[in-house]
């Protein structure tokens, strides 16, 4: 998260997504940053200051001529600390003021006064008529032109009742473009492969056999490495985690699924993580029905190999740069090295113990052709940021 720290301007313009920016103003103020909320006299028919106070933990500016700003300077003083101005919902007439520079109440004259180099991004939410207008569609081209960041509008059903393009982003996917906005573009244009999570290989219609991978840090690097600019494709195992914002999601369930959803995308990527805790084995003979209990007899399993995914990506003739994972329960640092030169992969990431699975944090260790370091205990979404930067560095030289 790069949010920690920063100060937003956060822009309600009048719309029924205002209840949406509660939300937004949560979680950014739970990121880490600050959050100065000014409300447009439309925007506070859909939601009250009092709420966004709340949220935010700061006073609302509503009007060009509060008194609580001794020299009455609101639109200039506002915006001086600020990191970012982000409107949301920025409604169609806002993007009229903001096209034509007009400054007639606080929000549009704070955006007009703000300096060239603080960015301006709006989350557009109108109906899906208002949106399609070419008027509408004149302003945001020309917002584009302006260097205004437009986040969004996305499809769906709408508060009108109709259906299409006008809706805001939700509170989650505008977290992540405004997180995005501030990553460094390390990985800018580079095509990144990765897997993630379990993989399930079936005994019958409703038994199986798993682990505990819970995907978050296979997720969270493919994260990282779509805020760092990466084309990002990611073939996950069953999880129960929401897919990452702007990374193309290959759900798959079993091993062989998966080295088959690898082998169709890896031509031209120039990355590749294998992050999922791939089953070894698979049930030699699955069952079509439900296998029963008789008598007390227990049921014997033959297994199969499923194919190292990793080591057939590393064996292309133009393989990708390659980066495995490796859970180890002891003498990581021994088995850590053999395992990345057995591979004959790059660089090996190593769990620091095998509790791992489903933890929010994680210690790792990193072992290239120089030895191995450490990379110290943090947030599983902290160590991937590392990794990112560990991975361009050495795409890099
Ligand atoms: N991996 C893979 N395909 C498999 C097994 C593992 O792509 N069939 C990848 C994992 O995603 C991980 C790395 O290989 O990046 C190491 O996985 P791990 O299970 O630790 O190693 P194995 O090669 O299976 O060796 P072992 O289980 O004997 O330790």
């Amino acid at each position: 998260m790069k949010l920690a720290g920063k100060h937003i301007v956060l822009g309600l313009s009048g719309g029924i997504a205002c209840y949406k920016a509660a939300e937004l103003a949560r979680g950014l103020v739970k990121a880490g940053a600050s959050v100065q909320v000014v409300m447009t006299e439309a925007a506070r028919h859909f939601i009250t200051p009092v709420t966004m106070q709340a949220l935010s933990g700061r006073p609302v500016f509503t009007d060009q001529w509060d008194s609580r700003i001794s020299n009455n300077m609101a639109h200039i003083d506002l915006t001086r600390e600020a990191d970012a101005v982000l409107i949301a919902p920025c409604s169609a007439d806002v993007m009229r003021k903001l096209v034509h520079g007009a400054a007639d109440d606080l929000l549009s004259t704070l955006c007009l006064a703000r300096p060239a180099s603080l960015p301006l991004l709006v989350a557009p939410a109108m109906n899906v008529e208002m949106w399609e207008n070419p008027a509408t569609q004149r302003n945001a081209a020309q917002l584009r032109a302006d260097g205004v960041t437009l986040l969004g509008p996305v499809a769906g059903e709408q508060a009108c009742g109709e259906t299409g393009l006008g809706r805001m982003m939700e509170p989650e996917a505008l977290l992540d473009e405004l997180d995005a906005f501030f990553h460094p573009k390390i990985l800018q244009g580079r095509l990144l492969l990765i897997t993630a999570g379990p993989t399930f290989e079936p005994i019958d219609p409703v038994r199986g056999i798993t682990n505990l991978s819970s995907g978050k840090m296979g997720y969270a690097i493919a994260r990282a490495a779509r805020m760092a600019g990466a084309d990002v494709t990611l073939v996950s195992g069953p999880t129960a985690l929401p897919p990452p914002t702007g990374v193309r999601l290959l759900p798959v369930t079993t091993a062989r699924q998966m080295h088959e959803a690898v082998m169709a995308n890896v031509a031209g990527q120039q990355v590749f993580v294998a992050v999922a805790a791939v089953a070894d084995w698979r049930v030699a003979e699955v069952s079509s029905r439900k296998i029963k209990k008789q008598d007390g007899a227990t049921p014997s399993l033959a297994f199969e190999q499923n194919p190292d995914i990793l080591a057939a990506v590393a064996a292309l003739p133009s393989a990708p740069y390659c980066v495995g994972f490796a859970a180890e329960s002891e003498d990581l640092l021994e088995h850590g090295a053999a395992k990345r030169r057995k591979k004959n992969i790059p660089l090996l990431v190593g769990n620091i113990g095998h509790q791992t699975f489903g933890r929010d944090d994680n210690e790792l260790v990193l072992f290239d052709d120089t030895g191995h370091h450490l990379l110290p205990r943090a947030s599983k979404e902290a160590l991937a940021d590392r990794l990112v930067a560990e991975i361009a560095t050495r795409l890099a030289h």
